[in-house]
């Protein structure tokens, strides 16, 4: 196994479209991934063609912002998939507030956080970011957005500008078609970029996601 950069992601040169992470709560595989233990160490194979911070670090991006330790606002956590290994980067001593608004994938997403002493599920539209204002009371290290709605871009704003840290990291995952659909996403991808970069954020990096997931990329930005 071979650590990724500086991440706490870890890489075998023998599996093309699968990442790992250390599982912080070893002997339990919470969607059924591959758990392999290597020097005494388990870790969680994580598909790359299911995650897009996973396909993101597939494809070279230089900083993901997240790491040991770190307070995570996460945007659209759906069942829990990419939250739970965002959960196994900041490790133990980090946390992992995961917002979602669609009382559908709550249940699963609860059953995850269950799991879990570094996460918390909270039913809520992240449009509105004061409806969290009583749960999360202090800064976070990093926001994460991975959400399809057409004003996805405002929303990741809002929340950074309410939540993050000055310093602190915004990811955001963008889906073309679901700002326009009938624009190119390349076209969208510089749109988007142009809206980062008139506000408090800078665009640190950036990648499209093809061939793992189609009309999608993902910023990486800092907050000045
Ligand atoms: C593509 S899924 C997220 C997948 C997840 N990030 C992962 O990688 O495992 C998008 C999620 O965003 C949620 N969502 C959409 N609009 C939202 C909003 N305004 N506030 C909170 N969650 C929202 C949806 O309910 C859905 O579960």
């Amino acid at each position: 196994m071979e650590q990724i950069k500086k991440f706490n992601v870890y890489k075998d040169k023998n599996k093309k479209t699968i990442l790992y992470t250390k599982n912080l709560t070893p002997g339990k595989s919470l969607f059924d991934e591959e758990l392999i233990v290597e020097k005494g160490v388990e870790y969680r194979a994580w598909d790359v063609t299911r995650s897009k911070l996973a396909a993101a670090i597939k494809k070279g991006i230089s900083q993901i912002g997240i790491k040991q330790g770190d307070v995570v606002l996460y945007l659209g956590a759906s069942h829990g998939f990419t939250p739970s290994y965002v959960s196994d980067i900041v490790g133990a001593n980090g946390f992992v507030f995961c917002i979602d608004n669609a009382p559908r994938v709550l249940r699963d997403l609860i059953f995850v956080c269950q799991q879990r002493t570094n996460m918390a599920p909270i039913l809520a539209d992240a449009n509105h970011p004061a409806e969290y204002k009583d749960l999360i009371t202090s800064e976070v290290d990093v926001v994460y957005q991975d959400l399809a709605q057409r004003n996805q871009v405002d929303i990741f704003l809002k929340n950074c500008e309410a939540y993050l840290k000055r310093g602190g990291f915004g990811l955001l995952a963008v889906k073309a078609r679901s700002i326009d659909v009938s624009k190119k996403p390349t076209g969208i991808f510089k749109q988007v970029r142009k809206q980062l970069e008139q506000s408090t954020m800078v665009v640190v990096d950036y990648r499209e996601l093809a061939p793992y997931e189609k009309d999608h990329a993902l910023f990486v930005c800092k907050k000045k």
